[in-house]
C-alpha cells in the first residue's frame, strides 16, 4: 500500500499533485511519500513483535537519503552500512551508534577504526582474514569490537543471479563447513567479541523458503558452535524480503516472514536481528519524467523520457520492471517502448508494454522507485544528478539537490602538462 493515487484526475504524493512538484524541481525527480515509508517502516517492525527480542537495522544501501534516515531512526531503526560514507550518514541522521551494523566484504583498516571509533554496534565479518585484522585495530585503540560471522549457506534465493548472495559461488562470507572452525579461533582472538551469526541470501526474494532453509541451517550451526564451548547472543538474518514491481503480484507479507522466523528461531535463545531495505522503502517512492517526445518505431512507438538509465539503474542493469502511469491518464492506452535519451540500447525501461497513452510534454512516472532508485544513480553521458522530495501530507521539501553538470565539470582540472 502506498500514498500514490490519483486525485481529480492528477496523481499526486499524498496531498501534492506531483506537477506542483514538477513545475517547481524539474524533471526526472524522485518523489518520497513520509506517510508510505512510516507506515512500511511500522507494519514490519510491528510484524517482528512476535518474537522475544528483535532489533533492526535498515539497510541503508536501498535509500540512504538523509530525510528517509531521520524517519527510520524517528522509528526506532538501527542501519545496516556498507561503507563509512553509510555509516556517517547513519550517525548524522541520529541513529544510535550501537544500533549499527557494519556489513560489507572490503571494509577497510581506515573503515574499522572509525567504527570503532563511533561505538557502532556489530561488526559483520566477511572473512577470518578481516576479523583478525579488526581485532588488531580493536586491540591497538585499547577497545574491544563486537563482531558477527557472515556465513554462506550455499542456498538459491531463487532471484536475479546479480543480486543473488548466499550461493557457493557468490563472495560473500565463509564456506558453511569452515564457519565453525573460523568462529571458534576468532571467539578466542583478543580485541573481538564474538557474538553470533550473520547471513543474507539476496534480495528481491519472491518466496519464504530459501531463507527457512537458510535460517535452518545457520540455527544448526550455531548449536555446533556452542556446543563447542563458544557464546552465540545474536543472530542477524539479513534482508531480502521482495516487493511486487507490477500491479497484481503477490509477495510474502511481513507478518508471514515473522511467522516463519518465530517457527524457525523459536528456541534460539537470541537477540535476533533484521536488515531490510526494500520491503521499507520500496514503494514509499516514484521517479517523476516528462515525455520528451514520441518516435515513430518500427513496430511500437519509442517514448522517450527525460530519466534514463542513470536515474534509475534497475532495468538495465537486472531487466527489472517498474510500473510506469501517466501522471494524468485520460484512459486510453497504447503499445510502446519506454527509453531514455542515453547512448546505449541498455538505456531502455520497458518494450513492447501495454501504457498509458502519453505525448510530448506528459508528465509520468516509474513506480516502487523508493528502494535503490537515486542511491544508484550517476551522471553518466553528463546528465545531471537526480534529485529527491520528499511529501509530508500538504507539505513537500527538495531533500537533494539536482546537481548540474557545471557543478561536476567544476570539480574536474586540466593538468600543467596540458595547458
Ligand atoms: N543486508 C545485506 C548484507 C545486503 O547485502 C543487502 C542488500 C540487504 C541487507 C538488504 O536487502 P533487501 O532487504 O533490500 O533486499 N541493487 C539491487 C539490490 C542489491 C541488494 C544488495 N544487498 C536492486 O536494485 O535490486
Amino acid at each position: 500500500m502506498d500514498h500514490f493515487e490519483l486525485n481529480d484526475g492528477v496523481l499526486c504524493a499524498e496531498n501534492v499533485p506531483l506537477p506542483v512538484i514538477a513545475a517547481e524541481v524539474g524533471t526526472p525527480v524522485y518523489v518520497y511519500s513520509r506517510a508510505t515509508l512510516t507506515r512500511h517502516a511500522r507494519v514490519f517492525r510491528d510484524a517482528l513483535g512476535i518474537l522475544r527480542d528483535a532489533k533492526i537495522a535498515f539497510a541503508v544501501k536501498s535509500n540512504p537519503n538523509l530525510a528517509v534516515l531521520k524517519v527510520l531512526a524517528a522509528e526506532g531503526y538501527g542501519a545496516d552500512v556498507v561503507s563509512g560514507g553509510e555509516m556517517e550518514r547513519a550517525l548524522a541522521a541520529g541513529m544510535a551508534p550501537d544500533g549499527i551494523v557494519f556489513s560489507g566484504v572490503g571494509k577497510t583498516a581506515a573503515e574499522m577504526r572509525r567504527g570503532i571509533e563511533a561505538g557502532i554496534g556489530q561488526f559483520n565479518l566477511e572473512s577470518e582474514e578481516e576479523g583478525l585484522e579488526l581485532a588488531e585495530i580493536a586491540a591497538s585503540m585499547g577497545k574491544v569490537a563486537s563482531a558477527a560471522l557472515r556465513v554462506n549457506p550455499d542456498v538459491d534465493a531463487g532471484t536475479h543471479g546479480k543480486i543473488s548472495t548466499g550461493k557457493a559461488e557468490n563472495k560473500f562470507g565463509v564456506p558453511f563447513d569452515r564457519a565453525a572452525a573460523i568462529y571458534g579461533r576468532l571467539a578466542t582472538t583478543p580485541g573481538l567479541n564474538m557474538r553470533g551469526l550473520t547471513l543474507h541470501i539476496g534480495s528481491q526474494l519472491s518466496k519464504l523458503e530459501p531463507l527457512e532453509a537458510a535460517f535452518n541451517k545457520v540455527g544448526g550451526l550455531m548449536e555446533e558452535i556452542r556446543a563447542a564451548g563458544h557464546s552465540v547472543t545474536h543472530m542477524d538474518l539479513g534482508g531480502g524480503v521482495g516487493v511486487p514491481y507490477k500491479a497484481g503480484e503477490v509477495f510474502p507479507q511481513p507478518a508471514e516472514y515473522a511467522a516463519m522466523v518465530a517457527r524457525v528461531t523459536g528456541n534460539w535463545g537470541v537477540t535476533l536481528m533484521f536488515e531490510p531495505g526494500r520491503v521499507i522503502t520500496g514503494n514509499t517512492g516514484v521517479l517523476v519524467t516528462e515525455v520528451i517526445r514520441v518516435k515513430e518505431g518500427a513496430s511500437n512507438p519509442w517514448v522517450v523520457v527525460d530519466a534514463a538509465m542513470n536515474d534509475l539503474a534497475r532495468p538495465a542493469l537486472y531487466d527489472a520492471w517498474h510500473d510506469f502511469a501517466a501522471v494524468e491518464p485520460t484512459g486510453e492506452t497504447f503499445t510502446a517502448n519506454i527509453v531514455g535519451p542515453i547512448c546505449e540500447s541498455s538505456d531502455t525501461f520497458a518494450m513492447a508494454r501495454v501504457i498509458d497513452k502519453v505525448g510530448r510534454g506528459d508528465l509520468a512516472v516509474f513506480r516502487t522507485a523508493g528502494a535503490y532508485g537515486a542511491t544508484m544513480a550517476n551522471t553518466y553521458n553528463s546528465r545531471p544528478l537526480v534529485p529527491e522530495v520528499m511529501v509530508d501530507g500538504d507539505k513537500w521539501a527538495v531533500v537533494a539537490d539536482r546537481i548540474d553538470p557545471a557543478t561536476i565539470l567544476a570539480a574536474e582540472r586540466v593538468p600543467d602538462f596540458l595547458k
